[in-house]
């Protein structure tokens, strides 16, 4: 095939933005199809049928009847529209496994979904056979899998047979993330993998969907260059490492970007106030109004820090806790606000602290997007802790809104935050600040030398327009991935 021809790239995830989100996978799987559209390719999308999904979708339409597999016996291929973009969508409508009233990945109640593995076993296969053609569909040149939930992907196509499927890509946004289920469970999943294949998928004596696609997938990224480094190793290789290693040849590092035509402080639909580098005058009125929403002290000159992200281990929202009463208690004009949900016993720990700081500090437990735009709007600083960050997408929104983040430089959050030293902050490159130890005295010293320069004006403006500057566009990236997958589609396609 010409290395010119547009290529069909299949794109699975378990969550795309906006028709469901629980994380910055669903932001990075939406913003790459759209910005691979743009560039020319044939980029389509395809998910579970869930209930937010199919309201959101446009022009859907049953496209295919889905083969029985792994235990169930029917299913629909839905075919639309992304809601605000002409990027096309497919939905494995199969409402036993994902129309049941509960979250994505745990009931309503906040248990487990005990059936994640058959659940996302069949999305693999229905995502195998549309993109090998075999449901009416044109074939796809490449499947891009994303996450555990797809890992199985690779190991379906890899069955296939060479020169006649498509060429695989996966992409590793959570390394803590593995998707284990029992070995014998493999069988009545439709999963068969017999002789190397079955160590393929081997850990420990359980079958890991992540190792799947760690190990079948033509080709490995990760959404940074730093984390492509570090999961090779045991500190951050949640015991993959040595596998993602033997595969160093074949593992690259790309950057998500941010799409800017939602996260704007220039655009945000839920911003009560815009504003620009050039005229930052708008972010004094979010502030105003963000403090008014949530009840804290009308105070424009008080330093307002805020957390938005999964209440959890890895976003050190436990250090963030023990720290909160520090934080607060060492100056009077301190202001935090919390918006975020995880680890119930996290979220008791948040719950008990509201209504102990009047005026300063709020915690909103649950998710709102409208609110994530508006904190990023008025937050002075966002603070961002991280045990292991593979990109990290609220700490590029939050520069993006010239509100300075305080992070731990591992994985994207070290490429893409340049720490204010002295001699970064002379020459105006610094972005923001960092902390090296993932303890609550960490924490504390780097708020307090944020704060230090927050309270000179014209040096922390500068420090915010820096921020401002930083280009986080999917255009690069989007880039970097098209020129991979033009290499894969020339090794594994038909003539
Ligand atoms: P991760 O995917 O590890 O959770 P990212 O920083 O890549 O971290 O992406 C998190 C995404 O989820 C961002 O878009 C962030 O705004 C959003 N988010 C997380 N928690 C909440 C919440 N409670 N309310 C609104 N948005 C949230
Ligand atoms: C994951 C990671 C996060 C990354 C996101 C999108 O959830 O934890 O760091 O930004 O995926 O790739």
């Amino acid at each position: 095939m010409s290395s010119q021809a547009p290529l069909n790239v299949l794109i699975v995830a378990s969550e795309i933005y906006p028709l469901a989100k629980t994380g910055g996978l669903a932001d990075a799987t939406a913003a790459l199809a759209s910005a691979l559209a743009h560039l020319g390719v044939n980029s389509q999308l395809v998910m579970p049928g869930y209930e937010s999904a199919q309201d959101q979708a446009r022009r859907l339409v049953v496209t295919a009847e889905l083969p029985p597999r792994a235990g169930i016996g029917e299913g629909r291929l839905l075919s639309g529209l992304m809601p605000d973009s002409d990027v096309p969508v497919h939905l494995v409508d199969v409402p036993e496994l994902y129309r049941d009233g509960g979250g994505l990945y745990v009931h309503a109640d906040g248990s487990d979904r005990l059936n994640n593995p058959q659940r996302f076993a069949v999305l693999s296969h229905a995502v195998c056979d549309l993109a090998m053609g075999r449901l009416g569909h044109a074939a796809s040149d490449i499947v891009h899998a994303n996450d555990w939930h797809t890992g199985l992907v690779p190991l379906l196509l890899q069955q296939q047979r060479r020169n006649h499927r498509p060429g695989s890509v996966f992409t590793v946004h959570n390394m803590a993330f593995q998707g284990l289920c029992p070995l014998d469970q493999l069988p009545g999943l439709d999963i068969h993998v017999e002789g190397e294949a079955y160590a393929g998928i081997e850990y420990f004596g359980q079958a890991s969907f992540l190792k799947s696609g760690l190990v079948f997938a033509d080709w490995l990224t990760t959404v940074s260059p730093r984390y492509a480094e570090e999961i090779c190793t045991p500190a951050f290789g949640f015991g993959l490492d040595g596998v993602i290693a033997a595969r160093g040849d074949r593992l690259s590092g790309i950057l998500n970007g941010i799409d800017c035509s939602i996260w704007s402080p220039e655009r945000s639909p839920w911003l009560p106030a815009h504003y620009s580098a050039g005229n930052l005058e708008g972010k004094a009125r979010c502030k105003a109004e963000i403090q008014r929403e949530l009840g804290l002290d009308m105070a424009p000159d008080a330093p307002l820090m805020i957390f938005i992200g999964r209440l959890t281990w890895q976003k050190m929202a436990d250090v963030l806790l023990e720290a909160l009463p520090r934080l607060l208690d060492a100056e009077p004009d301190r202001q935090i606000v919390v918006l975020g949900e995880g680890d119930r016993n996290l979220e008791l720990g948040y719950r008990e602290l509201a209504g102990q700081y009047p005026g300063r500090l709020a915690i909103d437990v649950g998710y709102s997007e409208a609110r994530a735009h508006r904190l990023h709007g008025g937050g002075d600083i966002l603070l961002h802790g991280s045990r292991f960050e593979p990109c990290g997408l609220t700490q590029l929104y939050a520069m993006h809104f010239g509100t300075i983040p305080i992070v731990r430089p591992v994985g994207g959050l070290a490429d893409t935050v340049i720490d204010a030293t002295p001699a970064h902050l002379a020459d105006d490159t610094a972005t923001g600040f960092y902390f090296d130890n993932a303890d609550a005295p960490g924490l504390l010293e780097a708020v307090d030398r944020a704060i230090a320069l927050y309270r000179q004006p014209a040096r922390w403006q500068r420090l915010q327009r820096a921020a401002m500057a930083s280009n986080f566009s999917w255009q690069a990236s989007a880039e970097q991935y098209l020129a991979l997958y033009r290499r894969l589609a020339e090794t594994y396609l038909a003539d």
